[in-house]
């Protein structure tokens, strides 16, 4: 008999559900419902995982009370929300993506599960994957954007990092693909709320990320709050059991969110604990967090037939394997201790890039940056605001760790006089520090701007109706504008989510989209604002003129009545355009990349075949430029109308005068598309295919190639 199934023979149903059971340490809160009794629960074998708990000294104790008072003696699971870092905290995902480089993307999940396992812990709540295209929903900080290719990419990248060759090595951990699924279509924006996806959207969106997580060997999958169609995920047979273990094979744990299963009762689709637990089993969730479904709710729904004990054994096998896979049997003391000074540098030092390379010059009119000589005025209340540049989701983050803009100038810059206000903070009403801060522009050559959101607007729960600048930092931005007279204004927006900020856009001279950079966040700024870096960062996501035109994301199907200036009748706003402030992929670099001789080769392709795409980029400007080309596809004429969509993305660095070839391999089989029976097609037909800097379509060089 293996050493499982050894366990599962000796277990009571307590011990069992214990094993299907996660409770928070007091630790750290991420939802309503706190646990008390944990110990307890550990000695009993009533609770058989552990998250929020973290450090070498506490996972080590929590590990010896169930290796020590617990008849079985299996090692706990522990797990925590490393979201983008533990301690050292990388840019949130949205700022991270816009780097658009699956190795960095892999290197920081890398480090931050080494970081995590010298703390202790066994398992990520991360990567999350939710396409999300309404900037209200504050948890469109915690994902990968609008795009589902580049969630895609996002979720090998961080499969990878976390969990290394092999779940075993002491510095991993179990990577958890989250939410299952369509979490960010949540009906306008409002976090927790329904959503009605169509399956084709699911199909053609949704889904991808997490069978390219499943394709990585992502070890565990959380199901989404929230439902679809009417039926909530943490109770969704079709999507849990049928598509994800039996049409992609995945086999490890299912994870449900915080309290979730109990939540089905809220839904309305579950009476009572009981039958919420039932319908969780059924649907194939391994682990409850934090409902106590499980351990109240199970032991009824066995007595009355509503699941089996087969049912049960099958997600407790699940779970104990995956705490083999993690070597814990083996050795459950193997994660947790110290690092060197050496990796701790290095860490830091991939922060700062990673904070250089998320950040987006949205706007630079006459060359404002890189700065040129002259003072300072640094002023607004994220300039010396350590403690904001963490971002949603930093429970090991410490703000005392994180540099400001203020002090990455000062230190970048200690000749230059600047001078700091923050004329008010950042969401309340006064306004009296405004007159103080404007004056500041009288002394100044330069006014760098640092206005944007506090870390509690965005992230779970934290939806904005309003996704502009808070509190008085509008009147602060007028009373500015007025005193600038024509010095340069410069200004670092600091978001969750792109802000809806059409004015102030229009009114400044160069615009940094700086998301929360994270703990390198001012020396990454500096780096940028004096010109030692090349913005490289490009939005992942849309950023509107209006929230009118909330949903607005590229990649639109096309309508029977395209948007005509002449025509009524045709798509459009009548007080607004179609198109987006900036649209997805845009972003400036200090030098000027110029774009020629798109080549596609061969012009035709059958099933098996590929084509090659290749173009040229010149660097005319001064300054290096480092350039991400996206490349773009488009079914002209299908059986199901399709979208322009995205293929791939390369980056290029050029020196002044420099020029290179960009060049991107696409198989055929990347074309196909869901047909009417949802199942992929590879239809004969022409492709269009679209290079350039953005998803701006007038910015695209063009090809035509045939599928046949
Ligand atoms: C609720 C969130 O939805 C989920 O993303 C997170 O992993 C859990 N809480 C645990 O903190």
């Amino acid at each position: 008999m293996s050493r499982i199934d050894s366990l599962i023979a000796a277990m009571t149903l307590t011990e069992k559900l214990g094993q299907m059971t996660m409770a928070t340490a007091d630790s750290v809160i991420t939802g309503a419902v706190m646990r008390t009794g944990v110990d307890a629960g550990i000695t009993s074998g009533a609770i058989g995982n552990v998250l929020n708990l973290y450090g070498a000294d506490k996972t080590r104790a929590a590990q010896r009370l169930a290796l020590e008072t617990s008849r079985l003696k299996i090692p706990l699971l522990l797990g925590l929300d490393i979201i983008h870092g533990h301690r050292t905290i990388f840019p949130i995902p949205l700022g991270e993506t816009a780097a658009f480089d699956p190795a960095l993307w892999e290197a920081t999940a890398r480090e931050a599960a080494r970081e995590g396992a010298a703390d202790g812990l066994h398992m990520t709540f991360a990567p999350m994957l939710d396409v999300a295209r309404d900037p209200r929903w504050g948890r469109i900080a915690e994902g990968p954007g609008e795009d589902s290719f580049v969630a895609q990419a996002m979720a090998r990248a961080k499969v990878k990092g976390f969990q290394a060759a092999d779940l075993t090595g002491a510095d991993t951990l179990a990577a958890c693909a989250k939410h299952y699924c369509a979490y960010g279509a949540v009906t306008a924006g409002r976090d927790y709320a329904a959503t009605d996806v169509t399956p084709r959207a699911l199909r053609e969106i949704y889904l991808p990320p997490f069978e390219a997580a499943i394709g990585a060997g992502v070890a565990t999958i959380m199901p989404a709050f929230t439902s679809i169609d009417g039926v909530p995920l943490s109770a969704h047979r079709a999507l849990l059991k049928d598509y994800l273990r039996g049409r992609l094979g995945f086999d490890g744990v299912l994870v449900s969110d915080y309290n979730a299963i109990a939540e089905l009762i809220h839904h309305g689709v579950a009476a009572d604990l009981t039958e919420a637990a039932a319908l969780a089993l059924q649907a194939g969730i391994d682990i409850d967090m934090m409902a106590n479904a499980y351990h109240d709710g199970l032991p009824l729904a066995l007595e009355r037939g509503l699941v089996t004990m087969a049912d049960v054994d099958a997600s407790v096998r699940r779970v104990l394997r995956l705490k083999e896979q993690l070597g814990l049997f083996d050795d459950p003391y193997r994660r947790g201790g110290t690092e060197s000074a050496t990796v701790l540098a290095a860490r830091r030092q991939l922060a700062r890039e990673a904070a250089t390379r998320s950040i987006v010059l949205l706007k630079n009119e006459d060359a404002a940056l890189p700065l040129g000589e002259g003072r300072l005025a640094v002023i607004g209340p994220l300039a010396d605001a350590p403690g904001e540049m963490r971002g949603c989701w930093s429970a090991a983050g410490v703000a005392g760790d994180c540099v400001s803009v203020l002090a990455g100038l000062r230190f970048a810059l200690p000749h230059r006089s600047i001078r700091y206000a923050p004329g008010v903070d950042i969401e309340s009403s006064d306004d009296s520090g405004i007159a103080a801060a404007a004056a500041l522009c009288d002394e100044a050559d330069a006014i760098l701007l640092c206005l944007g959101e506090s870390v509690a607007m965005s992230g779970e729960a934290s939806c904005r109706a309003h996704p502009g600048l808070p509190g008085k930092q509008a009147a602060l931005v007028d009373a500015v504008l007025a005193r600038a007279r024509g010095k340069k204004v410069i200004v670092m927006l600091f978001s969750g989510r792109p802000l809806v900020v059409p004015d102030l856009v229009a009114r400044a001279d160069a615009v940094l989209a700086a998301w929360a950079p994270g703990c390198e966040a001012g020396n990454a700024l500096a780096d940028l604002l004096t010109g030692r870096a090349s913005p490289s960062g490009r939005t992942p996501i849309s950023w509107p003129r209006a929230i009118g035109q909330i949903p607005v994301f590229f990649g639109e199907r096309p309508t029977g009545r395209p948007a005509n200036p002449a025509d009524h009748y045709t798509s459009k706003y009548l007080d607004e355009a179609n198109e987006p402030l900036f649209p997805f992929g845009h972003g400036l670099t200090y030098g000027d990349p110029v774009y020629s001789g798109l080549q596609v080769t061969p012009d035709m392709a059958g099933p098996l075949g590929s084509f090659t795409v290749s173009v040229r980029l010149a660097n005319r400007g001064v300054h290096a430029a480092s350039e991400t080309v996206f490349l773009f596809a488009r079914d002209k004429v299908a059986s199901v109308s399709r979208p322009m969509e995205l293929k791939g993305f390369e980056r290029i660095t050029l020196k002044p005068d420099e020029s290179g070839i960009v060049t991107f391999q696409l198989a055929t089989q990347d074309l196909r598309f869901p047909g009417p029976d949802l199942e992929p097609l590879f239809e004969p037909g022409e492709i269009e295919i679209l290079v350039g800097p953005s998803a701006d379509r007038t910015r695209l060089l063009t090809a035509t190639v045939n599928l046949v």
